[in-house]
């Protein structure tokens, strides 16, 4: 089918009770897995392009990106959706929008809450019109190298969501709740209170992000009590990574080009069977 809104999957999300998981992908072999293996489980899932993975690094084309989820979304008959991560930049939203993405974020997390819901609002008005939809962020989630998960001045206080969810009229909102980006120096642990109380005062779909090294358990909880979308980003990267040392090494001494054609499968096999195991928390 056509890329699904991701509107609409947050409210099957959160219907079910439960979250879809949106991963980071910077290619074709990755989103394939994603997509290879929500048809196959039947679930819903998210596919997300990192902003500096394109201007950045020139791994991916945001519209050669957006073509190929849209194409993968085609083949399959489960609900695909396609999110711009985090930006701050409003032209670099606009040229996303222009060039196919049906969701964006815009992370305003670093300033003023005034001007968050400022600039969070204009971004809704604006991508309203091309019925696409938009993910914001309050508090900040910030980064696991940094211990920023600790830092409780951080983290999003309900009644201020409350105001910026009905001020903005955003499709979701990342909270900050005790998880960040990146590795972990140590296991962390959300504040599923805090998450209730949000979660009471606002109707707005939840997101979680920095889903690398959460453990499950407490991953299963926070899909019952708001979280709707769970973005994992640096496991799934890392996986990729090891995944071709690992084959270059097997082949160390070979030196053969058509082991470059060959390793495509051979990664693909290996994220979708990881894939397998944590699309099992999306309980669709
Ligand atoms: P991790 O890279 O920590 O999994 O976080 C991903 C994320 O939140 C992307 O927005």
């Amino acid at each position: 089918m056509a890329l699904e809104r991701v509107s609409k999957i947050l409210k099957m999300a959160d219907e079910a009770k439960t979250s879809v998981i949106a991963f980071n992908c910077i290619n074709y072999d990755m989103a394939y897995s994603v997509v290879t293996v929500a048809e196959e489980l039947q679930k819903p899932v998210i596919i997300m392009l990192y902003p500096e993975h394109n201007y950045g690094f020139n791994n991916a084309d945001v519209r050669g990106f957006a073509e190929t989820v849209k194409s993968l979304a085609s083949r399959v008959k489960v609900p695909v959706g396609l999110h711009l991560d985090h930006s701050s930049d409003f032209d670099y939203i606009m040229k996303a929008i222009r060039e196919g993405f049906t969701s964006v974020m815009f992370d305003g997390s670093m300033l003023p809450v005034e001007e968050n819901i400022r600039l969070s609002k204009k971004v809704v008005e604006v991508a309203r019109n091309f019925d696409v939809d938009v993910e914001a962020e309050l508090g900040r989630v910030g980064f696991a190298k940094d211990s920023d998960e600790d830092n409780l001045d951080l983290y999003t206080k309900p009644e201020v969501a409350a105001e910026f969810c009905r001020e903005t009229g955003v499709t979701s909102v990342a909270v900050a709740i005790g998880s960040a980006h990146g590795v972990y120096l140590e296991t962390p642990k959300l504040d599923i209170e805090r998450l209730e109380e949000i979660n009471r005062a606002t109707e707005t779909p939840l997101v979680l992000h920095g889903g690398s090294g959460i453990p499950n358990d407490q991953l299963e909880v926070a899909f019952t009590k708001g979280i709707n979308k769970f973005n994992v980003g640096t496991e799934f990267f890392q996986l990729y990574y090891d995944t071709v040392f690992e084959y270059m090494k097997a082949h160390e001494s070979e030196r053969n080009v058509n082991l470059l054609f060959d390793m495509s499968k051979y990664v693909q096999d290996k994220l979708m069977a990881y894939l397998r195991e944590k699309m099992k928390l999306s309980k669709f």
